[in-house]
């Protein structure tokens, strides 16, 4: 590594330990910021209240790796559907999976429901402070324990998302790549937010709203910020260029295909997909497994010749770790030809819909009818 480089990695970061003085300055300009500029978010209580844990909770949960935007609507669904966690508790499994259709990453909605029944069967609707008991509970993990005992108990905690990463990367001027980067960016977290008395939650909001509004991936807008005089991103000039990202991997590609089994009496065949993988738990049209290298399909063309009037095209979805293309097979059946059991079942193609599945098959959907 050059020299030059080597002056913001992560010794040096250890290093330039923020002072109490400067711990204090920055907390008083961020929470001074966010008094006047904090969003307004459905899980957040008004200035000066703490929040339902419940909203927190459940705000959080879906906020694990979903954009603000995106989960607002399902928020509001959920609270709606469900205004206390014993009723999200006592829900069946399946309308609660059909709930958080389109969200992806299903295991957060199986989780979620295992501990609304935890907490309301076995800790009488209580949510733990503790962040060790928090994390007893299924589907929270650090940073969800973190974000849960500051934003709904107002206790100190280190909360880390990709938000308060770039501001303090930039704030710091930690030129170390992210994914290395985090462990530095947890310490540097962790000088402002522990061992404070008040202020945990709005804190942790505070750097959040920062980081989505004013200290943005791109163009960051360093005339709006309160802390431009203490930021060493800013005064290199290099605030844009941070974190830095250790190259993405290649997704590999994988293929299958997806049918459309129609009886003659309006009904479509649905696979109701096995808890564990991927969309697991969740309904979705028949289909094949899914490979790396496109497996023999000689039948393909046998099946399209059956429902020809049908589209057959392909659908492309793109999952975290690979990208998959599904050729679309529409194939016509009597109700008596084949043995529906197990997983699959009949379901009325005009009751379906779209937004009640996986993306992947609200896709294939949309195409289909
Ligand atoms: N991202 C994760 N948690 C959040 C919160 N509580 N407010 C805004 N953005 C968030």
């Amino acid at each position: 590594m050059v020299k030059a480089e080597r002056k913001h990695n992560i010794e040096d970061a250890a290093m330039s330990k923020p002072q109490q003085d400067d711990i204090n300055t920055f907390r008083r300009e961020v929470l001074a910021w966010y008094d006047e500029n904090r969003r307004v978010l459905p899980w957040r209580a008004l200035a000066g209240n703490t929040s339902d844990p419940y909203h927190v909770w459940l705000s959080e949960i879906m906020l694990q790796q979903t954009v603000v935007a995106a989960v607002i609507p399902y928020f509001l669904k959920f609270i709606e559907k469900w205004p206390r966690v014993h009723d999200l508790a006592q829900a069946d499994n399946d309308d609660v999976m059909t709930a958080w259709a389109g969200l992806g990453y299903y295991a957060r909605a199986r989780n979620l429901h295992k501990c609304a029944k935890i907490v309301s069967e076995e800790l009488r609707g209580v949510f733990p402070i503790a962040q060790k008991a928090l994390q007893e509970l299924p589907g929270i993990g650090d940073y969800t324990s973190a974000a849960i005992r500051a934003i709904a108990f107002d206790k100190p905690a280190v909360v880390v998302d990709g938000n308060i990463e770039r501001v303090m990367a930039r704030f710091h001027a930690v030129t170390e790549p992210l994914p290395a980067a985090k462990k530095t960016l947890k310490a540097l977290t962790a000088d402002y937010a522990e061992g404070q008395k008040n202020r945990s939650g709005d804190f942790a909001q505070a750097l959040m709203d920062l980081g989505a509004t004013v200290c943005t991936p791109k163009s960051p807008k360093c005339g709006l910020c309160p802390l431009p005089y203490g930021c060493d991103g800013y005064k290199q000039a290099i605030a844009e260029t941070l974190p830095r990202k250790a190259p993405k991997k290649i997704k590999p590609e994988k293929h299958g295909l997806v049918y459309w089994v129609e009886n003659g009496l309006g009904e479509v065949l649905l696979e109701k997909r096995q808890d564990s993988g991927l969309l697991g738990g969740m309904s979705g049209l028949p289909t094949t497994e899914w490979h790396e290298k496109g497996r023999d399909v000689d039948h393909l063309k046998a099946f399209q010749a059956l429902m020809k009037e049908k589209k057959n095209g392909e659908v492309y979805h793109s999952f975290t770790h690979f990208n998959l293309s599904l050729k679309c097979v529409a194939v016509a059946v009597q109700k008596d030809e084949i043995d529906v059991s197990g997983l699959y079942y009949w379901s009325d193609i005009k009751s379906l819909k779209a937004q009640d599945f996986p993306t992947l098959f609200s896709k294939c959907l949309t195409m289909w009818r």
